[in-house]
């Protein structure tokens, strides 16, 4: 496979959406988006998208939405994506939280990977954590009945503040699955992985009364 330069990628990409959220103003129609109605799973800050060329080469008839904030790694994803061919997989270089209120209706999705978040490790900056308790509330809302949110870190303390988010929604909002291995690597698990540090991985399934 031709490794691309990011400096010479372009945006010409069928799976590359040029998505403009100053500009934009109603949710996304996702069946419109994928043309079909196939189960939508999410991945937030996906980098360099190892993950999702896995999922969907192997899910054709899944449908993969991809959220990364930094343009560059998104494109490097989406080259790869079309070299493989891959319809299922749309792609949003944008920031995760604001895009999920704005433009994902309620109930959508399936699934949601937040795989190897920036840690943040400094106490001032643990505001700047993806996963916050507001965070996993607002993904709940976006998640279909018994959707399921997928986090991996190598991060301990990271882990535990995770743990710590959970702990009180959990039993209202949402339920602990027992954890295991998620099915495909990111490329800093790879890196991770061959450093021989310790994975945690968390499954939280969605609760609601009818
Ligand atoms: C540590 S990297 C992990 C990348 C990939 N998941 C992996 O495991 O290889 C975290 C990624 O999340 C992205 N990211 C962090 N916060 C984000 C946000 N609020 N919205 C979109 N992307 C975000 C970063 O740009 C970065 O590429």
């Amino acid at each position: 496979m031709v490794r691309p330069s990011v400096a010479k990628l372009g945006t010409n990409f069928r799976c590359y959406v040029d998505f403009d959220v100053q500009r934009e103003k109603s949710f996304l129609n996702l069946e419109t988006l994928f043309g079909n109605d196939h189960p939508v799973s999410m991945e937030i800050g996906m980098g360099k998208g190892l993950f999702m060329q896995q999922k969907a080469l192997d899910e054709p008839t899944h449908n993969f939405l991809g959220i990364e904030r930094v343009k560059k790694f998104l494109l490097f994803s989406a080259s790869r994506i079309e070299q493989m061919g891959l319809g299922n997989v749309k792609l949003f270089s944008v920031e995760a939280r604001e895009f999920i209120e704005r433009f994902i209706s309620d109930r959508e999705i399936q699934n949601v990977y937040i795989l190897f978040p920036d840690p943040w490790p400094k106490r001032r900056h643990r505001n700047r954590r993806l996963v916050q308790k507001d965070f996993l509330l607002l993904l709940r809302e976006k998640l279909k009945d018994s959707g399921v949110v997928h986090i991996t870190t190598d991060h301990k303390e990271y882990h535990q503040w995770i743990c710590k988010q959970i702990e009180e929604l959990e039993g209202k909002s949402f339920i602990s699955l027992p954890a295991h291995r998620t099915e495909y690597i990111t490329n800093f698990q790879r890196k991770y992985e061959k450093q021989g540090k310790d994975i945690y991985f968390t499954r939280l399934q969605v609760l609601r009364s009818q």
